[in-house]
């Protein structure tokens, strides 16, 4: 990443920026905007520190990924990052958007992972009628249904997307009776909101919708309270270190084996190495998986675990996304960041056909259109076992775009 104008630029920057200053004086004008076109700037408010900061961190690297194969330049012009850590807190939210989209006058701005932040991002960039706001992860419903936005799209999913699929496999599998365990916010409610509407859909009864405040950790009154009701599953939604945390509890707690856990993959995405044994035979649905037999999955993984020394996860896939919308649509436009009609248009025709997590395209309402799979884990790693819902649509009630 290049030095954020947040810290200042470094000496050797200002240096270079001198040099070129002075290279630029001696040439024709025409001579000196070739040789150094502006740079686009693209602004990272998501989370480094936190719960999910190794969702913020995968998001980044995968963005990275994606630029650093365009070549580090789009439509011809350099890049410059500018990162602020969002805290997955969205008090801060407000303050944080206008620190990179006024003070910075980014072109694009890429966040966040928490629903809650990215609401107040949206309604500020929605207002301003920019930029261009790309969604690597946040599944808030209403960002893409009442809140839809000419200027605001997702490269990820919807809550309601991630959770849907899950009702009927938990009904498939013969359970009649759940508890649904999450944090209280946007993205609990609605995961487990859009799980509970397809398992009752199919006759099944949810007992409890048990809440614990975000980010906390402290499970156990919870877990004693799943024994005391004795459901036939167990549907949660955790991500990061709080699904590291839960799912090692629901084991230690001798849950595992009496009560099946399901979820929308990201509890246990990015993190069943750390959860050991606790997370095997967690079955779960979500719109990638590690083992998806793909050229392009195939390339994305090495190319990631070459350039990072790790695992992609779907939020490395999100941010790698991120940055082929934003290669398309600078290409649309011939790197003319000014023109913000025409890059939303780029972007609300967009198809990814060589994404690794499959096939998808934009919506009207500016979500993805995409394929959920059924997995689970088996020591530490994913294992692709269906397709769980093909070309799933967010149903974008309340949206009027398109
Ligand atoms: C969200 O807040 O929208 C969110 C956060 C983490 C996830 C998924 C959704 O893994």
């Amino acid at each position: 990443m290049r030095a954020s104008p947040l810290f200042g630029p470094s000496r050797r920057q200002v240096l270079r920026g001198a040099g070129a200053a002075a290279v630029a004086t001696l040439l024709p004008r025409r001579f000196a905007a070739a040789a150094r076109p502006a740079p686009v700037r693209i602004g990272l408010l998501l989370p480094y520190s936190g719960t999910y900061a190794m969702l913020g961190t995968a998001i980044t690297d995968g963005l990275k990924l994606r630029l650093a194969e365009a070549g580090e330049t789009l439509a011809g012009r350099p890049v410059d990052y500018i990162a602020v850590d969002s805290e997955a807190s969205p008090p801060q939210a407000p303050q944080n958007t206008r620190k990179l989209v006024v003070r910075d006058r980014v072109d694009f701005l890429v966040g966040p992972v928490h629903s809650g932040v990215a609401l107040a991002m949206a309604q500020i960039v929605a207002a301003r009628g920019g930029p261009i706001m790309i969604i690597p992860n946040a599944g808030a419903n209403a960002l893409t249904r009442e809140l839809c936005a000419r200027n605001v799209f997702r490269a990820s999913f919807s809550n309601w997307q991630t959770g849907y699929p899950c009702g009927k496999v938990m009904a498939d599998d013969g359970h009649r009776r759940i508890v649904t365990i999450t944090w209280r916010y946007a993205a609990g409610d609605e995961i487990m909101g859009g799980g509970a509407e397809h398992f009752e859909a199919l006759g099944g009864r949810v007992d409890k919708h048990i809440r614990v405040p975000f980010p906390d950790v402290s499970f156990q009154p919870h877990l004693s309270e799943i024994a005391a009701l004795a459901p036939d599953a167990v549907f949660a939604f955790f991500s990061g270190g709080g699904a590291v945390q839960f799912v090692r509890d629901y084991a230690a707690a001798g849950l595992k084996d009496r009560i099946p856990l399901y979820g929308p993959g990201f509890l246990t995405e990015g993190v069943a190495a750390a959860q050991g044994a606790a997370a095997d035979g967690i079955r779960s649905t979500l719109h990638y998986v590690d083992d998806l037999d793909l050229p392009a999955n195939r390339r994305f993984r090495d190319a990631y675990r070459l350039a990072y020394g790790r695992e992609a996860d779907v939020f490395a896939v999100q941010g790698y996304d991120t940055g082929t919308l934003i290669v398309q649509a600078m290409a649309a436009v011939d790197g003319d960041t000014a023109a913000v009609a025409d890059i939303a248009r780029a972007l609300e025709g967009a198809r990814l056909d060589d994404s690794p997590r499959g096939p998808w395209r934009m919506s009207p309402a500016h979500n993805p259109v995409q394929t959920f799979y059924l997995r689970d884990v088996q020591e530490g790693r994913h294992r692709f076992l269906g397709i769980a819902a093909e070309a799933l649509a967010d149903p974008a009630i309340g949206c009027a775009l398109g």
